[in-house]
């Protein structure tokens, strides 16, 4: 008994030194739960028992940009009771994170406006739409109370495209087929390889057997007899569905020759799954990804968020840092903190007068912005489901509308919202130099190829982001020439009392979770500043 409570004051009182990372690997050290394995960078958030103790106070704190990295920054300051303000030219948070619903408006660089008309219910995550196992991003939407959902990133019913290939163009051909002609000939090859004593100098007997072994199961091939060879199998799929009493079902034939399924290229779509970020199962918030800056703007407190304010200019000074800035109403306002983070794109702060050094501007300017387009297509049915049997997914093509998305919401439901087009680099650009109503002519254009008739009959209502031509965004992301040089360096350290952050300063750009661990870093940086000083 006495033992039992002296081991849980132990964790108790590592829990609270340490944070639940240390908590657990102390737990694992006493063989109560499995050491873990992976997680994010260890992070303890500042705590207002923390100054108590000290007889220090939370300092004031500007953040520029309201954003994922600049909503994260004031909610783990704001837990140990720093005066927190955020600046926001937008009329709300999130930044990239923005879920398009019917009533939403955007007027981009080239001044052309849109406002969505989407049935209730009906929405697009512009900006992230998927969340990896792995993220902190879950991590804080337990914490704020998000509910989240299944996003299927890969869906074997889903389709590979490709119209350029030197086999099988045009043809819409299932993930699942694919895999199946690829897996079968791969391992039919492999199998007869090996038999013939082709790799006799790498296997012994016995590891040629279980090789073969593993083969005949993993691609579906034929025994010694038959030559390993690859018949076809009904991983294929059916062309019609096996049923009651006789029906057996036909599988999909008949099965293309081994030449064209490796010329058809569709063997090289399947490593995207197989990417750290990327994975057959993720997660979306429920009913929006902008549940997350919406929750975050609430547990900072709405006053502490000031919109429409445009930052002007930041100057570091002796004991502080001031932003300059234009409100809401067009007055050019000036505030005054201990520090501030400047958690806006990079190519932007370039731009804000400042007197930071122009070793600083040319480091926010070596960052590469990168062009990122979506469209979102309401359609009156859900034709991809009722006719198609798609669920979810992505299909990937090599037109420049790159892929198409299926909703992982609202299954069964009467109407629905694909992603028509979700691209990057040139086939951003050149869908987003056109007016709205051509770039959706643009993506149905090429849906039709994949779906028929119905990907035009039957759609409804549209809206397209490009956010390189979005004001105050600028980028789908950024990209570095390098990461390892200086000028990354520099910015990852304060310019006096101004700090910089945002997923452009990790390495996992274009996640939030880079934005997560980019505010918690300067959080701790902050805070230990402060609880040395
Ligand atoms: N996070 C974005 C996405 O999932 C951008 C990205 C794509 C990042 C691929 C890494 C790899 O679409």
């Amino acid at each position: 008994m006495a033992q039992q409570a002296s081991r849980r004051d132990f964790l108790r009182s590592v829990g609270i030194a340490g944070g639940a990372g240390v908590m657990y690997s102390a737990m694992g050290a006493l063989g109560l739960a499995p050491v873990p394995d992976v997680r994010a960078e260890e992070y303890r958030a500042p705590q207002r028992g923390d100054f108590a103790l000290t007889g220090r106070s939370g300092k004031k704190v500007l953040i520029l940009g309201g954003g994922i990295a600049g909503l994260a920054t004031a909610y783990e300051l704001g837990k140990a009771g720093y005066d927190c303000r955020i600046l926001e030219a937008k009329d709300r948070p999130g930044g990239r994170n923005w879920t398009v619903r019917g009533g939403t408006t955007l007027t981009d660089l080239d001044g052309r406006t849109q406002t969505a008309s989407f049935s209730k219910g009906q929405y697009m995550n512009a900006g992230p739409a998927r969340l990896p196992q792995s993220h902190v991003t879950l991590e804080y939407c337990r914490e704020l109370g998000v509910p989240l959902e299944v996003f299927t990133n890969q869906n074997a019913n889903a389709y590979i495209y490709h119209e350029n290939s030197a086999a099988l163009a045009g043809e819409a051909i299932r993930w699942r087929t694919a895999k199946a002609d690829v897996y079968g000939y791969v391992s039919e090859l492999l199998a007869k390889a090996t038999d013939r004593g082709a790799l006799d100098k790498e296997l012994t007997a016995d590891d040629k057997e279980r090789l073969i072994a593993f083969l005949r199961n993993f691609g579906a091939i034929k025994g010694k007899a038959d030559g390993y060879a690859y018949a076809g199998t009904d991983r294929r799929g059916y062309s019609a569905e096996p049923g009651a009493a006789f029906e057996e079902g036909t599988v999909l034939g008949p099965v293309p020759s081994m030449a064209d399924v490796i010329a058809s290229g569709v063997g090289q779509r399947f490593s995207f799954e197989l990417g750290y970020d990327q994975a057959m199962l993720m997660f979306q918030p429920v009913g929006g990804m902008d549940a997350i800056p919406y929750a975050l703007a609430k547990a900072i407190g709405q006053d502490r968020i000031t919109y429409g304010a445009k930052a002007l200019e930041v100057n570091d000074l002796q004991d502080g840092a001031e932003v300059t800035y234009e409100d809401a109403q067009g007055r050019t306002r000036t505030q005054r903190a201990d520090f501030v983070v400047a958690a806006v794109p990079p190519m932007i702060m370039a731009r804000l007068r400042h007197n930071l050094g122009a070793d600083i501007t040319a480091a926010l300017k070596y960052a590469v912005p990168t062009p990122v387009g979506k469209i979102g297509l309401e359609y009156r049915s859900r034709w991809w489901e009722t006719d198609e049997h798609i669920y979810g997914g992505i299909t990937p093509t090599d037109m420049d509308l790159a892929t198409i998305w299926y909703p992982s919401y609202g299954y069964q439901g009467r109407r629905g919202t694909l992603i028509g087009y979700y691209n990057f680099g040139a086939n951003a650009i050149a869908y987003s130099d056109l007016p709205h109503a051509e770039r959706l002519e643009r993506a149905v254009s090429r849906g039709v190829k994949i779906h028929g008739d119905k990907y035009r009959t039957e759609l409804d209502k549209s809206f397209s982001v490009a956010w390189h031509r979005t004001p105050h965004i600028e980028a789908g992301w950024v990209g570095w020439p390098s990461q390892t040089g200086p000028e990354y360096a520099l910015l990852n350290k304060p310019a006096g009392h101004v700090y910089f952050a945002g997923d452009w300063l990790s390495h996992v750009i274009a996640w939030q979770h880079g934005a997560f661990t980019s505010a918690r870093k300067v959080v701790t940086d902050i805070h230990e500043r402060v609880m040395a000083a």
